[in-house]
């Protein structure tokens, strides 16, 4: 019986040594961008109950975890502003203070770490006190398209004028890649990149990032510019559009729920790929192994070289610490 079995795929896996030597995909952290909040003060640092272990930081304390992040060889942090209600308005303008909170950090993370890469969002959700990524039109409650492109090219200016690396569009109006760029360009930073969210979909995962910033829309949702999660086509066509407007990378967004987008981006596009690990698949692991019912860290081992697997070349992650700390250990 034995005989006519040729192939023994399991000859391969009778040890680590084997294993090891034929895994095929890995994570390193020079694959990982770590998110950060970032909140008004000194000395604070406030956890997000639905995000344990992930907190907002005053500037000071913020500096010191970017530290901690590069010196276990996370060298990329996506900043994220948790803005006070006071300086929310529907005109969002706040976000276009050059010296507001989100364009100090970017300025004192550089200014202390010049060669962690700084990556920014675009979008006016945590400065509109509507809480959507775009103008909205008071009489009719739409989002705006063509008038939020003038403000999204302005904020994506004034952070690189701080010193952001790379440029966030998360906010999924039409055409705002190909005006960001110009806008960049006009200004003087051809070298700045752009990360587009490029297949962002309306996905209820981002609700714990929603506590976090206590950005989540006071009105409606936000399905008339976020993708249907049905779709797979148009993250093809949104992907199309990011590249021919001068997009350096594709993002996908969600990630684990969408792990065949990241493979059919990756295996369509020549861009660099990324994936974000959102809030909510954070928590969901959290949560699990919380209660005994899954291992955490090997559930997060197994998450984030699935992004791999599917083709991400880089990956967002709230895990980004934790998985530095474990892979220096092995
Ligand atoms: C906002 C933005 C969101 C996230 C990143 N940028 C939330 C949203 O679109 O409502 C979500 C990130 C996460 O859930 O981890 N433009």
């Amino acid at each position: 019986m034995s005989d006519f079995l040729l192939e023994r795929p399991r000859r391969l896996r009778r040890s680590a040594a084997l294993r090891s030597m034929l895994s095929e995909n890995h994570v390193s952290p020079n694959d990982l961008i770590a998110p950060l909040f970032v909140i008004d003060g000194k000395q604070q640092k406030v956890e997000i109950k639905s995000m344990p272990g992930q907190f907002r930081f005053s500037q000071d304390l913020l500096i010191e975890e970017c530290k901690q992040l590069f010196s276990l060889g996370i060298k990329s942090v996506a900043l994220f502003p948790a803005i006070e209600a006071k300086f929310k308005t529907p005109q969002a303008l706040e976000a276009i203070n050059p010296e507001g909170l989100y364009q100090q950090s970017i300025r004192s993370i550089k200014e202390s770490l010049p060669d962690m890469l700084v990556m920014t969002d675009v979008a006016l959700d945590p400065y509109n006190s509507d809480g959507h990524d775009g103008l909205v039109d008071s009489n009719t409650g739409e989002i705006l398209n063509d008038e939020t492109l003038e403000l999204l090219c302005q904020m994506a200016v004034v952070q690189a004028q701080a010193g952001a690396d790379i440029i966030g569009p998360s906010d999924m109006m039409d055409g705002r890649v190909g005006a960001i760029r110009d806008s960049l360009d006009s200004e003087g930073f051809a070298n700045t990149a752009i990360m587009s969210y490029t297949a962002k979909y309306a996905s209820a995962f981002y609700g714990p990032f929603r506590d976090a910033l206590d950005s989540a829309p006071k009105a409606g949702d936000k399905k008339t510019y976020q993708m249907d999660p049905a779709n797979i086509r148009e993250a093809h066509r949104e992907a199309r559009l990011d590249l021919s407007e001068g997009a350096d990378f594709l993002m996908v967004k969600p990630g684990l729920a969408y792990l065949d987008v990241i493979s059919h981006l990756s295996q369509n596009f020549d861009l660099p790929i990324a994936a974000y690990n959102v809030s909510g698949e954070y928590a969901m692991v959290k949560a699990a192994a919380a209660n005994g019912w899954i291992d955490g860290q090997k559930v997060m081992e197994e998450i984030l070289v699935s992004f791999k697997r599917a083709g991400a070349d880089v990956i967002l992650t709230y895990f980004a610490k934790e998985f530095a700390q474990g892979y220096i250990k092995r």
